[in-house]
């Protein structure tokens, strides 16, 4: 389980905000990082699954606390950040899962989804990333990790606004790298581009997938080339970017995939 490298890895004191943490990779992540010592606020539009996340925290000797969030609503951004301004006045990592995908191809009613899966995938990362960053440059130090996918390394035929929405999350990961070092300060920015990971937008893909390609073994075969990562797996690397031990890592978009891209 994740968390296990306690002594090597280790955030205690430190606040950690994790996006999407109701569930999937998200969830994972904020357990990791909670299990590393972290106070961890666990947001999430869903707010039945947060509080899930935070129980499991808890029963496992953690600390952390929800807040319902839209992450597509920049003023519920600036609440959680005057919230946070009053209650601990830093954010020392945020970790941005949340995230949607919609099957579409570039036709007409592209539209339509390409909108829904930037506010979320888009819009989402780069208000939390603004918020975040008001804090850490005033601490002059912090750890962002954005959920990206490796889905944004090539085109993407089933699903090409998600493909987009997270090469357009990588490339402001780079940018915002850039401007922190540029700045002098401590602050990195990277970003994790899983592979297939078993979660509920796997389901989704089992769903629209499995019957068509002749079974489930077919579908892991396009899309996983063998096996989907649990969301643990993808968590580990989460945890170990947002900890002190990857201080020399910035700007970078690290592919987990056990060699799907390869
Ligand atoms: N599962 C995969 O195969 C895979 C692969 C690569 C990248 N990713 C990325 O990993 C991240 C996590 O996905 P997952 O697989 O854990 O999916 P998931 O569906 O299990 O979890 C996504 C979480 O995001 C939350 N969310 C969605 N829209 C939101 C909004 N507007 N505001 C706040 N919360 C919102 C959901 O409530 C949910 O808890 C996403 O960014 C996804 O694109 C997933």
């Amino acid at each position: 389980m994740s968390g296990t490298s306690e002594g090597w890895i280790d955030l205690s004191g430190k606040l950690a905000l994790v996006t999407g943490a109701a569930a999937g990779i998200g969830r994972a992540s904020a357990r990791a990082i909670a299990a590393a010592g972290a106070m961890t606020v666990v947001l999430d539009r869903d707010e039945s699954g947060a509080a899930a996340t935070v129980d499991a925290i808890e029963a496992s000797g953690g600390k952390a606390i929800a807040r319902t969030l839209d992450v597509t609503d920049e003023a519920a951004w600036r609440g959680l950040g005057s919230w946070l301004e009053a209650g601990w006045g830093k954010v020392d990592v945020l970790v941005n899962s949340a995230g949607i995908a919609r099957f579409d191809r570039v036709d007409e009613s592209i539209a339509k989804t390409y909108r829904e899966v930037f506010a979320v995938n888009v819009d989402g990362t780069l208000f939390g990333m603004t918020m975040a960053l008001r804090f850490m440059r005033a601490a002059g130090k912090g750890a962002i990790v954005n959920i990206s996918s490796t889905a944004s390394l090539k085109g993407n035929p089933a699903m090409a606004s998600y493909g987009a929405s997270k090469a357009a999350v990588s490339h402001f990961t780079r940018s915002a790298a850039l401007e922190c070092n540029r700045a002098g300060s401590d602050i990195r920015v990277n970003a994790v581009l899983p592979g297939f990971t078993e979660t509920a937008m796997a389901q989704a893909v089992y769903d629209q997938f499995d019957e068509k390609l002749g079974g489930r073994d077919k579908t892991l075969a396009v899309f996983a080339s063998g096996r989907p990562a649990q969301p643990e797996e993808i968590a580990d690397l989460v945890l170990f970017l947002a900890s002190d031990r990857a201080s020399f890592i910035s700007g970078s978009t690290i592919s987990i995939d056990r060699a799907q891209g390869a």
